[in-house]
């Protein structure tokens, strides 16, 4: 196990796989998109997989595949397939908006996908569509049907709580946990990079308190669950006689940094070694100059060693490098 120089173990790698995104969530993506890496500069399969097996040998346990938008790579089955047969690597999971998930999400768990988390911002059709532009209420819905099908369970979804574009749907989501064994949380909004995400970001934050009100008020009190393990950034909590769980993740109003086990690779290959700063390490360079597995290693061991603790988003302060959509959450 590696420890980082604040006693956090550090076991969970969060792979970007790909920076670009078929929707434009307003706190995300820019209407007009990004500057996008080219497909040469991005990891293949192989290389993402020795940076896995270099994880692992630290004692890296959790893989989660993010984006932008995991599948919009049409060899994501392969990077599931070689991460997930890592010795030493117990989950291979995703963070999705799900529109694509349908067609591919029988191949994903063939390959060993374990679990899978979805994106859904509002279940009113109008209010869905403001906030992630690019995609409907129908798609996401489908995307559900076809984890629930698969049997990718517990199915989780996470909504962006955005004031002025679903602050008050937060309790017609959190209702589908009364029928539904779902776990519904809700994310604080964070500002990322300089551009119009961020400028939003800055003035439409809804914090958890708020949220949890409104909850309350419509629904009935929400009863505190025990923490199931320590690194869990989600608070959880279930209404009265529901069978599914309520979570809540509040980076702004109750930083979780001291319990935070993340470590991230970004598309283009460099360990992003905290989401709210810009420190990076380059592996793509070690990795097409043949590195060994133990260069490898040392990299990785570095960047647990220089790994941030705190962030300062209270002060207005957060990334400037890259913006959510090139850091996948
Ligand atoms: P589980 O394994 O199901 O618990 O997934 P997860 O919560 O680790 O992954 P997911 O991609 O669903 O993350 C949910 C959101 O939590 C992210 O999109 C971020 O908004 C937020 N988040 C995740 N990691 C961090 C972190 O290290 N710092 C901060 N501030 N927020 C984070
Ligand atoms: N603040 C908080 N969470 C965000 N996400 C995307 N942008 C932001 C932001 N600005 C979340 C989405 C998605 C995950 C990858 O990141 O909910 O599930
Ligand atoms: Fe795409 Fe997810 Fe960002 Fe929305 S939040 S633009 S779905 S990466």
């Amino acid at each position: 196990m590696v420890q980082d120089r604040f006693n956090r173990t550090i076991d969970y790698l969060r792979i970007s796989v790909i920076d670009h995104c078929n929707l434009r969530c307003v706190y995300c993506m820019p209407l007009s998109g990004v500057p996008l890496t080219p497909s040469a500069d991005l990891l293949r399969p192989d290389e993402i997989e020795r940076v896995v097996r270099a994880a692992a040998a630290l004692g890296f346990r959790k893989i989660r595949l993010t984006g932008g938008e995991p599948t919009l790579r049409a060899d994501l089955a392969d990077i599931v397939r070689q991460t997930s047969a890592v010795p030493g690597i117990r989950e291979v999971s995703m963070t999705t908006n799900g529109v694509l998930l349908p067609r591919v999400i029988d191949e994903l768990k063939a390959a060993g996908l374990a679990r899978v988390n979805l994106h859904i911002d509002s279940l009113d059709p109008e209010r869905f569509s403001r906030t992630m532009r690019l995609g409907t209420l129908a798609d996401a819905w489908a995307s559900v049907a076809a984890v629930e099908r698969a049997g990718l369970t517990p199915v989780k979804i996470n909504a962006v709580v955005t004031r002025g574009f679903n602050d008050a749907d937060v309790v017609d989501l959190a209702a589908l946990t009364l029928e539904h064994d779902w776990h519904v949380r809700f994310i604080e909004l964070m500002p990322f990079g300089v551009g119009e995400c961020a400028q939003m970001a800055r003035t439409a934050l809804v914090t958890t308190a708020e949220s949890m009100t409104r909850i309350e008020a419509a629904l009935g009190r929400l009863e505190p669950l025990e923490k199931v393990t320590a690194s869990e950034e989600s608070v959880n909590y279930r209404l009265p006689g529901a069978r599914g769980v309520v979570g809540f993740i509040s980076p702004v109003s109750e930083p979780y940094c001291g319990d935070c086990n993340r470590m991230r690779l970004t598309a283009d290959g460099r360990l992003h070694l905290c989401l709210l700063h810009d420190d990076e390490i380059d592996l793509r360079q070690a990795l097409r100059s043949g590195a060994s597995q133990s260069v490898l290693e040392d990299l990785l061991r570095q960047a647990v060693e220089q790994k941030p603790v705190g962030h300062s988003l209270s002060r207005g302060i957060s990334t400037r490098q890259r913006d959510m959509v090139q850091i996948g959450g």
